[in-house]
């Protein structure tokens, strides 16, 4: 077993920008801060209309970005939604490649885990051996993902949630805060999984489910 002390040993010193600068952002901030390799070069944003440099950092409208080479630097879009992350990501024409996973000290990911890129992973984390995370997701505070799972990309699995083995998470759907999805379970893209449900049944895309046991939510 791995713990991200080792994952976080494959990061070399870089020069991160930020792009968002919400409440999710404030978060990331505090991931990038647990780690002596990043420096946070930049937080990028359009609630900012100047750039400003504070304390080394530099603030800037989103389109700064635009100029610079990104061979030279890391990114990591740190927005909550799952469709903003995505429109973001498609409308940037950042290499994936250039994305970092960021990763707090304080979480155990098995060795035969993957994580993507652009993928954050808060304190109190589990992984589990096998899993796959795709890229740009959020694994946010204490969520247990256990064996083999595959969870593809803009997920978010909101704190608390636990997902058993061999659980299947479609592209951007949003397992809600202590959330439980039982063993060998899988659930479409773009689905919310409401805050405490527990999901004993396969569901499709594009679904709200909520509830013990978890049912499509009434339009
Ligand atoms: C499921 C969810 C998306 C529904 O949001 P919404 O569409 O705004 O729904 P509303 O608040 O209007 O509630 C509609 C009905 O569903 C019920 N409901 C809402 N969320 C529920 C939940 N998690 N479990 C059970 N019932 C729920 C409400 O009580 C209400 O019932 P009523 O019509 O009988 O009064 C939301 O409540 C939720 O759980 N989101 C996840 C939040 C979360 O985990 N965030 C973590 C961020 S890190």
């Amino acid at each position: 077993m791995k713990n991200s002390e080792e994952h976080r040993g494959t990061l070399s010193m870089s020069k991160l920008i930020l792009i968002g600068a919400g409440g999710h952002s404030k978060v990331v901030q505090d991931i990038v801060a647990t780690n002596k390799e990043l420096q946070l070069y930049a937080i990028v944003d359009e609630k900012y209309e100047q750039t400003v440099e504070k304390n080394g950092v530099i603030y800037a409208n989103t389109s700064y970005i635009k100029q610079l080479d990104y061979e030279s630097y890391d990114f990591c879009i740190a927005i909550g939604n799952n469709a903003i992350r995505k429109k973001v990501y498609e409308e940037l024409d950042i290499p994936l490649s250039r994305y970092k996973s960021l990763i707090h000290p304080r979480t155990v990911i098995s060795n035969s885990a993957k994580i993507g890129n652009g993928t954050v992973i808060m304190p109190g984390v589990v992984i589990n051996a096998d899993t796959e995370v795709q890229h740009h997701c959020i694994i946010n505070t204490n969520a247990v993902v256990e064996h083999d799972n595959r969870i593809s990309d803009y997920v978010h699995i909101s704190p608390n949630a636990t997902l058993s083995g061999v659980v299947t998470v479609g592209e951007g759907t949003h397992v809600g805060a202590g959330a439980t999805i039982i063993q060998v379970k899988s659930i479409g893209k773009w689905c919310t999984v409401g805050a405490g449900a527990v999901v004993v049944r396969d569901f499709g895309d594009n679904q709200t489910v909520v509830g013990v046991p978890a049912k499509e939510m009434k339009k």
